[in-house]
């Protein structure tokens, strides 16, 4: 049984005040529950302030990006060792921000995710397709292009060991335009059927989690589905109740 993850990308939003107050709020009304990983995504420069206010607290930290780049002459860039030895756990990779406003393609993608690795960081991997993509009929096409080109990496086992994979479109995202249950059921099972024929028992463990306008009010009936195995959240995790909510949905 993969595991449930739900993750907090709070994207370019934040300051210490607001975060005190939102991370007090979610340790608070925060029921740990054992087989699930709750990660805070925030800011770099906030990474730190969060480690501290988490402190004692089984949420994970996570960061929302990764150079491509080893230490070194990379003004602006923050590297794979920095992030763990600032304690984050996870990182996001290719979310459709990162490429589409920033152009971040498959290759580039690539080098982060090893990079990643190399560190023991974990990746969440984001996939997804635009409006004008899924209107011509392009999504799956679109999906298994961006995963091909990860699995085509070799020791692709030991790249997505310990890897999520998240499910974005990106017409859902920030847009409140939810995918139906079904839209996102479809593309996870694709996605977990593409993994299965590199690796049938990866495919079976790794956790495949939706993303692109989830609520509290949504998330039951995504939750339910079988091949959705938690959330990576934008919008409404920077509210705590709705974070809150969305975790004990997925309970
Ligand atoms: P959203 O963002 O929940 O605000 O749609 C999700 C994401 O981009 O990770």
């Amino acid at each position: 049984m993969p595991q449930t993850i739900i993750a907090a990308n709070w994207k370019m939003n934040g300051t210490h005040d607001s975060i005190q107050q939102l991370i007090t709020h979610i340790k608070q009304g925060f029921n740990p529950f054992p087989q699930h990983e709750i990660i805070i995504i925030p800011p770099f420069v906030y990474l730190d302030f969060c480690r501290q206010l988490l402190n004692n607290s089984p949420i994970k930290l996570g960061a929302q990006n990764v150079s491509q780049f080893g230490v070194g002459a990379y003004t602006g860039e923050i590297a794979a060792v920095m992030l763990s030895d600032n304690h984050c756990s996870y990182v996001l990779i290719g979310h459709s921000e990162r490429r589409s406003v920033f152009n971040e393609n498959n290759d580039i993608i690539k080098q982060k995710l090893m990079r990643a690795k190399e560190q023991g960081l974990k990746p969440i991997l984001c996939v997804g397709e635009n409006l004008e993509q899924r209107q011509q009929g392009l999504t799956e096409h679109v999906i298994l292009s961006q995963l091909q080109a990860i699995l085509d990496l070799t020791g692709t086992d030991a790249v997505l060991q310990d890897a999520v994979l998240a499910y974005e479109p990106v017409w859902a995202i920030g847009t409140g335009q939810t995918a139906t249950p079904d839209q996102a059921q479809q593309i996870h099972a694709l996605i977990r059927n593409t993994i299965a024929k590199a690796d049938p028992l990866l495919a079976k463990e790794i956790p495949i989690i939706y993303g692109g306008s989830v609520k509290a009010n949504n998330a039951q009936q995504l939750f339910a589905m079988p091949d959705i195995n938690g959330f990576l959240v934008g919008g409404a995790s920077l509210i705590a109740e709705e974070f809150l909510t969305i975790c004990k949905v997925a309970e």
